[in-house]
């Protein structure tokens, strides 16, 4: 395994793996992983000759008070994690080889429209902007065969599967399950700033996650009635303050009424200050 600063240093690793008839999948994070990052790495090795990593905490995703600053970031306890799991070379560049403009600003960007406009798209403005902008650019110096995302952050395997198709970006997408810890909260670097008291009320994303789907199981079509039970049994939790719940097509994220085909039920909620997303896909059969 190797750790590599550089553009040009993942450039000629990469060449010499295409050189040798190796297939590259590649892994985009941004740290302090866990088991779900670490999934996608299993994922990348099984499905791949050599594994790629990327680990950098993206400024330009980031809004003007959002947690740059104290998002959690260990290098060393990172790369120990991704040689376990079997990664073959992470690169893990500073903001000014990633931003040579300065500052963590790109001058140029990549806007996906539509799938960008609900969900996350609409309480984190610019957000989106930035994950497609640096994932553009992580791919054209990793050229991987193939990237692995988490469902997760469903909305960005969206995003990132429509800037792939539009742009003609010669790159496979790999959508990969997502890991929960064993009583069903999402895993996410975030969860270590939850405190004892927040990590036990956040169980109830994963629970009305649940409640949807039995929502759906007996027979209920109806969007606005969905989330309103969602959001109902949320606000039970005292700490939780819903930043939205939101069902939509699961295909195109479009509003819907009626769940017909795979719908996408997604939900951000804050609990003190740590924003924890969460989502299910509910099909009617
Ligand atoms: P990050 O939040 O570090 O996530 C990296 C990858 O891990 C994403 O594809 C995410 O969906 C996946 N992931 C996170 N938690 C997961 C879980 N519990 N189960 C399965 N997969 C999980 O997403 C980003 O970084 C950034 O936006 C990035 C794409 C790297 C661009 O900066």
């Amino acid at each position: 395994m190797m750790i590599v600063h550089t553009i040009q240093e993942v450039r000629a690793y990469v060449r010499e793996q295409r050189l040798a008839g190796k297939t590259v999948g590649y892994v985009p994070t941004m740290g302090y992983l866990h088991q779900g990052h670490l999934s996608l790495i299993e994922a990348a090795k099984e499905q791949c000759d050599v594994a790629v990593m990327s680990i950098f905490v993206n400024p330009l995703q980031f809004g003007p008070n959002e947690d740059f600053d104290r998002y959690p970031r260990d290098l060393e306890r990172d790369a120990a994690l991704a040689a376990q799991a079997g990664i073959d070379l992470i690169f893990a560049p500073s903001v000014d080889e990633m931003y040579p403009a300065g500052n963590g600003k790109s001058l140029t960007h990549v806007d996906v429209e539509q799938v960008t406009t609900g969900l996350c798209g609409a309480s984190r403005p610019g957000h989106f902007q930035g994950v497609s902008t640096v994932v553009t650019k992580l791919f054209n110096i990793v050229l991987p065969d193939r990237a692995f995302f988490g469902m997760k952050d469903a909305q960005q395997v969206a995003v990132i599967q429509q800037m792939v198709y539009d742009l003609n970006l010669p790159v496979e997408i790999v959508p990969c399950p997502t890991v929960r810890e064993a009583d069903g909260l999402a895993m996410s670097s975030r969860n270590v700033f939850l405190t004892d008291e927040e990590r036990a009320q956040a169980l109830v994303l994963s629970r009305s996650l649940k409640t949807a789907r039995e929502l759906v199981a007996s027979g209920e079509r109806d969007v606005a009635s969905i989330v309103a039970a969602v959001r109902e049994e949320i606000s039970g939790q005292p700490l939780a303050q819903i930043d939205y719940v939101e069902l939509v097509q699961f295909r195109g994220l479009a509003p819907i009424q009626k769940i017909e085909e795979p719908a996408l039920l997604a939900l951000a909620v804050r609990f003190g200050k740590t924003r924890l997303i969460d989502n299910t896909v509910l099909t009617t059969h």
